[in-house]
């Protein structure tokens, strides 16, 4: 495991963005991992900006996104969709069809993850994944639980993810009580992972995820098991 201490937002954004494009520049057809949240926004930003000027090509470039609320078309604007168009597939120039995202609005669900497993799978897997991490420790939407849960699944947020993400939302009872997520299968076999935590809400149970049990109580906790984590994080201490 690589820690990584950013001495502000704008610093880890800028060396998130520094992992990314370079994984982008050393194999132009990478497949990324990619994550929702406040968290990326400025990794995004920055990934723009050095597209714009030339020094990263996501042309050949495949993504496919953690987790979608269950009930959000793509014009919602709190769908995750929406918020991957918007924060970044419209300023890059990456083919649109190559993004992937969950499809929330799907009449079975069931069979919906099962297509996005199949779809990870036959894009030969995550070269880098993009994690945040939640309140709860959860990473994508794999909320604490009594299992891991290895593949794509329907998942019931917890009462504290809905009240941590009630925020971009006008009311707490339009959050979404179900979303689609990856397993922690597929995010574990990411061939390396840059889990990015900027807050300072956030350092116990990122401590705790990366130094205490490995347990699916703490979801993020699994990431201890993988031989490819970079963890970069700004808070007021450093771990
Ligand atoms: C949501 C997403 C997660 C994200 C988490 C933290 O629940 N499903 O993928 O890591 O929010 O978000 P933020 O970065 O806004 O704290």
């Amino acid at each position: 495991m690589k820690l990584i201490y950013a001495k502000d937002y704008n610093d880890l954004s800028r060396k998130a963005a520094n992992i990314l494009s370079a994984q982008v520049i050393l194999h132009p057809r990478a497949v990324l991992g990619l994550a929702t949240g406040s968290s990326p926004i400025g990794t995004y930003k920055q990934l723009i900006e050095w597209n714009k000027k030339q020094d990263v090509d996501f042309s050949k470039v495949t993504t496919v996104n953690l987790d979608e609320y269950v009930g959000l078309d793509p014009s919602n604007e709190q769908s995750y969709r929406y918020f991957m168009d918007n924060n970044f597939f419209n300023h890059i120039n990456i083919n649109k069809a190559n993004t992937n995202v969950p499809n929330g609005m799907a009449v079975d669900i069931e069979e919906e993850c099962k297509r996005y497993d199949a779809l990870i799978n036959s894009i030969g897997g995550i070269d880098m994944q993009l994690l945040g991490i939640g309140n709860n420790g959860h990473i994508a939407f794999n909320e604490p639980d009594e299992a891991f849960e290895k593949t794509t699944h329907k998942v019931s947020l917890k009462p504290e993810t809905i009240e941590a993400n009630k925020r971009f939302f006008n009311n707490i009872s339009d959050v979404p009580i179900f979303a689609i997520t990856m397993g922690i299968k597929s995010i574990m076999q990411a061939r390396s992972i840059v889990l990015i935590v900027n807050s300072n809400d956030k350092y116990d149970i990122l401590k705790q995820s990366l130094f205490g049990p490995v347990t699916p109580s703490v979801p993020a906790s699994i990431l201890q098991m993988h031989s490819n984590l970079t963890v970069i994080y700004c808070c007021d201490k450093e771990l």
